[in-house]
């Protein structure tokens, strides 16, 4: 992701504004599944005592922004408080009058945000118009933190394309299925709660035909937190393999399905897929036209035929395996990533960034891939 701190003389931070800040980006994440297409923000205005006076976090059906209700909650005690947002707050009338004029209005003497928002209605132009009001503007603080908690919202804001991130189930021997195509299931109870708590953040969510054929998965949010839209279930079937008596094509009325496949189906259609001609092998048009429905994130879940092309195309942005200390073998057992894969070590795809934690008995690992140049 390109950087987004401004370039301006370094600010000495103290342990108020580490701590506030960290509230805030905290509080921008109470809107997960509540936001999109929109971002998450986070607000807490503090006295010149390290006072919270007024807090807020922003979600979509709420309407209101996470200045204005941290504002409205510290009332007269904002006049001479900071403000700590987790993203630049913005300058322009979209749903909501600006929260720069709010935050001008009731008397905020310095606003600290880590970073700009990169739609560009607001970059920018929200930190230019709190300096022109004489408020002091602060950024670059746990940048990379808030940055994260975004990161879908700023890749599809600065791409047009939805972040993907690929998540899977594997084996210690690398296996996501055993040779009959079993995979019910390789990891335990933890992990799968957590892969529901993914599926939870994310707009759509992204198999194969293979896996859809195999499997007949229902692929819903299981998390059981609120969310804004129903995820939207995404199946490449090139050949339109899928079932009209699927569990997905069955289930159309509680969330959407979209199939991308090189012809039509009637029966599928009457049961309320929807179907999308698409190119076999043209991944990034998938992720435009996907894009252009204003879904901002897709979670791809296999199976290895898909990740593999996801892989190939240089088109994933996060990684998340749950490995299980099961040994699964046998050579005709599939393996977790198909397509082309690397011909050299030094081809291979590195992630960085990696964080490990453990679920259960099992591990969860998670990277960014690391794209050269
Ligand atoms: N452990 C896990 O986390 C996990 C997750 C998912 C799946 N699985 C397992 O993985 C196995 C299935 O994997 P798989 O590799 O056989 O199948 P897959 O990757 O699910 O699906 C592959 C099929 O998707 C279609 N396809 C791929 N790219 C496409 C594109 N761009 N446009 C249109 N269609 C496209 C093709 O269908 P056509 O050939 O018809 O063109 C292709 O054969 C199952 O056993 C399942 O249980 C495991």
């Amino acid at each position: 992701m390109q950087t987004m701190t401004l370039t301006e003389p370094a600010t000495v931070w103290t342990d108020t504004d580490r701590r506030m800040m960290a509230r805030a980006i905290e509080l921008a994440a109470n809107g997960v599944g509540q936001v999109s297409p929109g971002p998450l923000v986070g607000c807490a205005i503090v006295s010149p005592g390290g006072e919270i006076v007024g807090e807020g976090f922003y979600i979509f059906e709420a309407i209101k922004h996470a200045e204005t209700i941290a504002l409205d909650l510290a009332g007269e005690k904002a006049r001479g408080a900071t403000a700590y947002v987790s993203l630049e707050p913005h300058a322009h009338y979209g749903r909501t009058a600006p929260c720069t004029d709010a935050l001008i209005a009731a008397g905020i003497k310095r606003v600290v945000a880590p970073i700009e928002d990169l739609n560009p209605k607001v970059s920018g132009k929200g930190f230019a118009h709190l300096r022109a009001a004489g408020i002091t503007v602060q950024t670059g603080l746990l940048s990379e933190v808030a940055e994260q908690v975004n990161e879908a919202y700023l890749h599809y804001m600065s791409t047009g394309l939805p972040f993907v991130h690929l998540k899977l189930a594997v084996s210690l021997d690398g296996k996501i299925a055993t040779r009959t195509r079993d995979s019910r299931w390789i990891t335990g109870a933890e992990s799968r709660a957590r892969a529901h708590e993914l599926r939870h953040a994310y707009d759509a969510i992204l198999v194969g035909a293979g896996t859809a054929v195999t499997d007949d998965p229902l692929l819903i949010d299981r998390s059981g937190l609120a969310r804004r839209r129903p995820l939207v279930r995404v199946v490449l079937d090139d050949a339109l393999r899928l079932s009209p008596s699927s569990q997905l094509a069955t289930t159309t009325s509680q969330a959407p399905v979209i199939v991308f496949g090189g012809s039509d189906s009637p029966e599928l259609r009457a049961q309320g897929v929807e179907i999308v001609n698409s190119n076999r092998g043209n991944l990034r048009g998938v992720l435009q036209e996907l894009g252009n429905r204003s879904l901002q994130s897709v979670l791809v879940e296999g199976g290895a035929a898909v990740a593999g092309e996801f892989i190939d195309a240089g088109l994933v942005n996060k990684v998340t395996f749950f490995i299980a200390p099961k040994i699964i073998g046998g050579t005709e057992a599939p393996s977790a990533i198909g397509g082309k894969g690397a011909e050299l070590m030094a081809d291979a795809l590195e992630l960085e960034r990696v964080s490990v934690v453990q679920r259960g008995s099992d591990i969860e690992v998670t990277g960014y891939p690391r794209h050269e140049g």
